[in-house]
């Protein structure tokens, strides 16, 4: 998540930390239910189809009811394909910067839409997938993007996501149903308006040949201020224009606000530095369990942090002298055993999780903010340790 995302300070106010193990993701299914109305009524109003990218998140137990409402889910590869298979329902659609044969046949069986990256792996595999009835996209970079942070720009003239919007003419499009471009991150609807302008005058001529046009990831629908009106209008334009199946493959936005990681201070250190006196311990390491924090980088919001007050430099329990999360106000110095909470933190963290250190993914809970009832979804021990290594 970038640090410029405004997140609702009110959400999760209500959960009793005191009966929440520490650490914890905990999710509130009132939320994640709440995000999917807006999708329901954007796919209602303008026939979009929408598909769960699960790279964001991949949580099984929400899937039934996610699956509700989305179309399906967009897939990194296999196992991601295998995994929408089994647990969600509807269209699967793959994409992967390169394919590998010894993988290829069984992401066939998975997947109903595969996405090539280029012309050597769309000339590689395309009779095979004809032959599959499977329906063949290429993704392109249109070679503009309003995202600042150049890790998370796909779209940049050295880019490796995409074949260059200039270059479609080298392109055979027998046997293609589709475009696929993701150059959004955390964006309202503008940005993918001003991608659309950039895209267009390449895409006219060939638009007649295709089925449907995938307008991938970063779209922030769920967020207050995102202009879901504009987003329909032209979503309904996009559809008389082009004559295809428009699909968007949302992931952050389908869970936005809907998780909180919560820990603990173990301890407090030195203070050598009088700028810096309070130095604590806690039981979230950035690097195994927001690494986000750490890769993005960006300072994930305190629930209930004043502007002003003590400050205490919250660091992770890891060997890295750089897991720390971030420089926090308290109105008081919190006491060791007394809980933090991290806003906004269901996508991209449990899916990246890892065991640097051997130190325990956070369990997962459950939560529903209107009820009050919570439920330990996923706990991990020295097992999940053992196997993974
Ligand atoms: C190809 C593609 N589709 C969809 C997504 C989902 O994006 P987001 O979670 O920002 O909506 C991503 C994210 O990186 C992506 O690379």
């Amino acid at each position: 998540m970038l640090p410029t995302v405004k997140v609702n300070k009110k959400y999760f106010t209500k959960l009793d930390l005191s009966i929440i193990p520490s650490p914890s993701y905990v999710i509130d299914t009132k939320i994640i239910k709440d995000n999917l109305r807006i999708f329901n009524k954007l796919k209602k109003d303008t026939d979009v189809k929408i598909l769960l990218a699960l790279k964001a998140f991949s949580l099984k137990n929400l899937f039934p009811i996610i699956s509700n409402v989305l179309d399906g889910v967009c897939a990194s590869g296999l196992n991601e394909a295998k995994f929408g298979k089994k647990y969600f329902k509807g269209l699967i659609s793959t994409y992967s910067p390169a394919f590998k044969d010894t993988e290829f046949s069984d992401i066939m069986k998975y997947s109903q839409h595969i996405t090539f990256n280029s012309i050597s792996q769309i000339k590689k595999y395309k009779k095979l997938c004809v032959n599959e009835n499977i329906e063949i996209g290429v993704r392109i970079n249109p070679l503009y993007s309003e995202v600042e942070v150049s890790k998370y720009n796909s779209s940049s003239f050295d880019s490796r996501l995409g074949i260059h919007i200039n270059q479609l003419d080298k392109i055979d499009f027998t046997d293609i149903k589709g475009i696929h471009f993701h150059s959004l991150c955390e964006q309202n609807f503008d940005a993918l308006e001003n991608t659309w302008h950039i895209i267009w005058p390449y895409l006219k001529n060939i638009v007649e040949n295709l089925e449907w046009i995938n307008l991938g990831g970063g779209h922030h629908i769920t967020r207050s201020d995102y202009n879901l009106s504009k987003l329909t209008n032209f979503l309904l334009k996009l559809k008389t224009l082009t004559n295809c199946q428009i699909i968007l493959e949302p992931g952050e936005a389908v869970v936005f606000q809907s998780g909180v990681l919560v820990g603990e201070i173990l301890d407090y250190v030195h203070g050598y530095n009088k700028k810096i006196p309070n130095i604590a311990i806690t039981d979230i390491s950035p690097v195994c369990h927001m690494p986000d924090v750490i890769e993005a980088p960006y300072r994930p919001l305190l629930m209930n942090e004043p502007d002003k007050g003590i400050s205490v430099v919250l660091g992770g329990p890891s060997c890295l002298a750089g897991d720390i999360i971030g420089e926090y106000n308290f109105i008081e110095k919190p006491k060791i055993g007394d809980k933090i909470v991290f806003l906004d933190q269901a996508h991209y963290t449990l899916v990246k999780t890892n065991f640097f250190n051997g130190i325990n993914h956070p369990e997962v809970i459950l939560w529903n903010s209107e009820k009050n009832d919570f439920k330990v979804i996923k706990s991990f021990d020295f097992k999940d340790f053992e196997t993974r290594n």
